[in-house]
């Protein structure tokens, strides 16, 4: 099985959330059991930079607004994995983030930027782009490559079938409808039955419309986003495609992200051996100038600081548990109110709250393996990684029930604890007090540690590895794969 990924941020090269995790991981995964897997990245400096070996596989010339284009085939540092990478220096050869610059304005020509990605994809998924290897399945990730599908669709020389994933179905890829021509697709296509979206066009629609699979990262998101609550107005559209679309959990990279093994903690641990994740703890607090007080419930967050990860219950909350002995340690960036916030709580709690506004990640590792709690009181959250990365830290998650984070944590309750099921805390309205309640049931609950500790083992037993969902994902390639050939 030949299998194409299309993404715009893959991990470690470029990563401004989970997606890039994800798209490092699952393709190194599948490869491992057998397919033969390649990427398709946009040249952006830090791809360019990174990649190994690349070579010239097609000029394609001038388009999308950008005189130089060349497709290039390159490995990817690390993994190896074939990579092809869009060279157009035009779009893509700029400082700031791959969708915004540096103020955090979107970049004005993003719809050229990832149409581009996506027709290059799809000439892959045809004899013209490289007749040397023509993938079975192209899998465009969330609306940054979701043009793929709309172009395999309209390309009649596709050889490939699509399969679509959405990652986070509030980020659409929105754009003015006169920039329609740009797009070269056929007018019939701007309609609601195609891309159009109440005035605008949407390259989301292109995903959700056109791949022969939709996915989303976790089975619950699958039923939300069919809901007007989660539908982000898109939900009539995903209940149209009915039986196609489907939930597959992500995993986690269970190497890189291993307290057995990980180079950046304080004193590696596991199941058996938590001694390790004590010291952890303790150099943490050490580190972050909190107090070292073994008695405090010390509960991290590493996050994009948006409204969508629910950030505003805490700080509503924050004061009152502080006075019940609760520790914060928050990393993460985003919204300048909320990271205002964030510094302000800091200041007005020294050693008992502390506040990293920046990205980090051997920081996060460290936050990770030391807090006794990892709260996660998202929103909505598609699949949600870091209360994943606290189970198999044995730092017990904390989240709101909803998306993914509902699949993946076992609240506390006396039924669950007595089976040995239970492997965090989950609480449902989203309101300070309801986050409040869930986290003095933590406190109250870690005062008893036995009953800890065996959720600690419990959650460090889950399997979070990549292995399962990449053989699922696999199985859903077969199943569309005869349907194109
Ligand atoms: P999302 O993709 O919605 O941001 P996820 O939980 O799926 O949420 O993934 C977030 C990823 O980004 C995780 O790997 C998390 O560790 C990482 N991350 C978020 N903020 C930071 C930060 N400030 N420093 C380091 N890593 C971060
Ligand atoms: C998105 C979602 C997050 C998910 C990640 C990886 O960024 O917000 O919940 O874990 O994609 O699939």
């Amino acid at each position: 099985m030949k299998v194409l990924h299309v993404a715009a941020e893959v991990y470690p090269l470029i990563k401004t959330g989970g997606l890039a995790d994800v798209v490092a991981a699952l393709p190194a995964a599948q490869a491992k059991q057998g397919a033969d897997v390649r990427l398709l990245l946009p040249g952006f400096p830090a791809v360019m930079d990174a990649v190994q070996g690349a070579r010239t596989v097609i000029e394609i010339g001038a388009c999308f607004g950008a005189l130089r284009v060349r497709l290039l085939l390159a490995r990817m540092p690390g993994t190896g994995l074939p990579v092809y990478v869009v060279e157009a220096p035009y779009l893509y050869r700029r400082g700031g983030g791959p969708y915004q610059d540096s103020r955090g304005e979107e970049w004005p020509d993003n719809l050229q930027r990832f149409a581009l990605l996506g027709w290059v994809a799809a000439h892959l998924a045809g004899q013209d782009a490289d007749p040397e290897w023509i993938p079975d399945i192209v899998h465009a990730h969330d609306w940054h490559a979701a043009m793929a599908c709309a172009y395999m669709a309209e390309h009649t020389a596709t050889l490939a079938a699509s399969v679509f994933t959405v990652h986070n179905l509030a980020f659409q890829g929105l754009f003015p409808a006169r920039d329609w021509p740009m797009l070269g697709l056929a007018s019939r296509l701007m309609s609601p039955a195609g891309l159009e979206f109440h005035g605008q066009l949407s390259f989301m629609k292109a995903g959700l419309k056109f791949a022969d699979r939709v996915t989303t990262v976790s089975p619950n998101y699958a039923h939300e986003i069919a809901t007007h609550e989660f539908g982000c107005g898109l939900d009539g559209v995903v209940r149209g495609r009915g039986a196609d679309v489907s939930g597959i959990l992500n995993g986690i990279d269970t190497e890189l992200w291993n307290p057995a093994t990980d180079p950046a903690i304080a004193a590696c641990y596991d199941a058996e051996r938590l001694q390790g994740k004590a010291a952890c703890r303790r150099a943490l607090q050490a580190e972050l100038k909190l107090d070292v007080d073994e008695q405090a419930t010390l509960l991290t967050v590493v996050s994009r600081l948006t409204s969508q990860k629910g950030l505003d219950l805490i700080l509503a909350a924050l004061q009152d548990l502080v006075a019940a002995g609760v520790q914060f340690a928050v990393q993460g960036t985003g919204e300048p109110a909320l990271e205002a916030a964030f510094r302000m709580a800091q200041q007005a709690h020294p050693g008992r709250v502390h506040v990293y506004i920046g990205y980090d990640e051997a920081r996060a590792h460290r936050l990770v393996a030391g807090a006794d709690v990892i709260a996660v009181p998202s929103r909505f959250e598609p699949c949600g990684l870091t209360q994943l990365y606290g189970l198999r830290y044995g730092t017990l998650p904390l989240v709101r029930r909803v998306g993914g984070l509902a699949d993946t944590v076992t609240d506390a309750t006396p039924e669950a604890l007595a089976q040995g099921r239970a492997t965090g805390f989950s609480f449902d309205a989203a309101t300070p007090a309801a986050f409040a309640v869930c986290v003095r049931r933590a406190v109250a609950l870690r005062a008893d540690a036995a009953a800890w500790r065996a959720m600690q083992a419990t959650a460090m037993a889950q399997g979070l590895s990549w292995a399962g969902p990449a053989r699922d994902y696999l199985r859903l390639y077969g199943d569309v794969v005869p349907a194109v050939r």
